[in-house]
């Protein structure tokens, strides 16, 4: 082995080669360095070189509206220190090993951690390139206030968080090498995720600082002239026999959701935000609306499984 040696930059005849040298040497490390963090960064490289993991994330991403936006400007830290930086570079780049090692198992970022994960996924990174105070056009039928929920301290993937890999646009297909799959994540612009906070009875289900009551009346976010009945209930025997069937599809399907839902929480995700809500408890409520019925005809309780 060389042993590293000051002895050259002593002697008077070699101290210029010496120099010359050690500035090749930090030069070369230096421009490495800057290129590799440079290739690292580069959609081709998250896309082509390592993520074997990730294609199906990244067959969402193609078909996306973000699919010119690089990789990086939503999943690295916006005008972060050096340091802060080189460390996001190093977490992500560990993340090759599993797919180099062909070890990887499946489904990524179930229940959507990562979206629900503030300091990750911020808003700062969506309004490098969008305005809070922008005032968009939402589809037919939905009011949305932007700011009100920026400024109640929700940041945009609460909601957006399909955004740039919508996987019900383009379903997820591969299988890792134990047999595992991903699986469609739920969307939370749908109504049931609004309800994670918004509440029929004007309850408060967010906690922490900036915690508030949200209302769920449905003029809060459909015009007066919506259709509020759903499609599903238009059939003839809803009343009689299938909402039972359906509300009990439903209570199975919670089940796993509330699995899920505890490892959120075990990650830091706030309960309320991991909880998944019953779709017939967004319009209806219970005690209100289901159980007299049910005292009245008789009909078994709707809440056990
Ligand atoms: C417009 C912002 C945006 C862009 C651009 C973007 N992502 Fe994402 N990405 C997200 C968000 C938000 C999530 C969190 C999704 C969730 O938790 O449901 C995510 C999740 C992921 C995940 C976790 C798996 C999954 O499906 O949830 C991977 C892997 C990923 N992105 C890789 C990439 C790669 C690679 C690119 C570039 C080819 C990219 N992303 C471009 C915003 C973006
Ligand atoms: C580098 C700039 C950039 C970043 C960062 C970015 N976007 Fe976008 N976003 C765009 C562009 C460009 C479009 C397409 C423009 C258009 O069609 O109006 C777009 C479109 C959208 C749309 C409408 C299309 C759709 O897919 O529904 C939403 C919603 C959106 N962005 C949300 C987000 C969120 C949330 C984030 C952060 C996770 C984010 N964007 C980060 C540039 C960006
Ligand atoms: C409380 C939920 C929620 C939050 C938080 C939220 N949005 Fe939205 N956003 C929506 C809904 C709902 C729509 C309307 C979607 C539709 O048209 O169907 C929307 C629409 C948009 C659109 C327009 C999409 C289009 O097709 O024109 C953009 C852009 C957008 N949001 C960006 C953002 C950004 C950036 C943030 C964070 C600063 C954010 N949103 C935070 C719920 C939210
Ligand atoms: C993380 C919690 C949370 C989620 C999820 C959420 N909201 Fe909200 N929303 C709030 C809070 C809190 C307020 C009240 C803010 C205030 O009073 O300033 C609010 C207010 C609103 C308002 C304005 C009501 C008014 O009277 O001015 C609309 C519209 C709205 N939300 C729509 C939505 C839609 C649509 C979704 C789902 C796509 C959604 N929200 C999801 C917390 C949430
Ligand atoms: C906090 C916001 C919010 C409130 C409050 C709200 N909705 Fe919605 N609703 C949405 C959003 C967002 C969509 C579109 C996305 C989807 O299909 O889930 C929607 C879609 C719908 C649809 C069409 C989709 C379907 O399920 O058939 C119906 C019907 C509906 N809402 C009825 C109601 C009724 C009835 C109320 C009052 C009990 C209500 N909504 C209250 C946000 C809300
Ligand atoms: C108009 C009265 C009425 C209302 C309101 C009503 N139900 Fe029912 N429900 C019935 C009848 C009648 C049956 C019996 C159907 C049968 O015997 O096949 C039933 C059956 C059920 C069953 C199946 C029970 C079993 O043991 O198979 C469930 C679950 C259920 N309802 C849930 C609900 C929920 C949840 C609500 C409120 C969102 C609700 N129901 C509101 C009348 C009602
Ligand atoms: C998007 C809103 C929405 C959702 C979600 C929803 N309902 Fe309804 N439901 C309504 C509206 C609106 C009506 C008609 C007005 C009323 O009776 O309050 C209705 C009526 C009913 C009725 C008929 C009551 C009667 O007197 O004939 C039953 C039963 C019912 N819903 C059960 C359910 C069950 C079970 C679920 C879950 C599987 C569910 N609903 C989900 C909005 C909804």
């Amino acid at each position: 082995m060389a042993k590293i040696s000051l002895a050259g930059f002593k002697d008077p005849v070699r101290r210029p080669r010496m120099i010359m040298w050690t500035f090749a040497v930090v030069f070369g490390l230096a421009a490495f360095v800057i290129v590799a963090l440079g290739a690292t960064s580069t959609k081709f490289f998250c896309a082509q070189v390592c993520h074997k993991v990730q294609d199906d994330t990244i067959e969402a991403y193609e078909k996306s509206p973000h699919s010119q936006v690089s990789c990086m400007a939503c999943h690295e830290p916006v005008n972060a220190d050096t340091i802060t930086f080189l460390f996001a570079k190093v977490k992500s780049g560990l993340e090759v090993i599993p797919t180099v090692g062909n070890t990887f198992s499946l489904p990524l970022n179930p229940g959507s951690a990562l979206a629900l994960n503030a300091k990750e996924m911020g808003s700062k990174q969506c309004t490098q390139c969008h305005s809070v105070n922008r005032v968009i056009t939402p589809s037919e039928g939905i009011k949305i206030d932007h700011k009100k929920h920026e400024d109640a301290g929700i940041w945009c993937t609460v909601c957006h968080n399909r955004i740039a890999h919508d996987d019900v646009a383009a379903p997820p297909t591969l299988t890792a090498p134990n047999g595992s799959q991903n699986v469609v994540h739920p969307s939370f612009t749908k109504m049931t995720a609004c309800y994670r906070c918004h509440d029929l009875e004007g309850k408060v289900k967010m906690t922490g600082i900036g915690a508030k009551a949200a209302s769920g009346t449905c003029s809060t976010c459909h015009p007066a002239d919506f259709e509020l009945v759903p499609e599903s209930h238009k059939a003839a025997d809803w009343s009689v026999k299938l909402h039972g069937e359906k509300s009990k599809e439903i209570i199975k399907e919670m089940g796993a959701l509330e699995v899920e839902a505890k490892k959120l929480e075990e990650e830091g995700v706030p309960a309320y935000l991991a909880a998944p809500v019953d779709e017939c408890f967004t319009c209806h409520v219970e005690s209100k609306f289901c159980e007299p019925c049910h005292d009245r005809l008789k009909v078994t309780p709707t809440t056990a499984p």
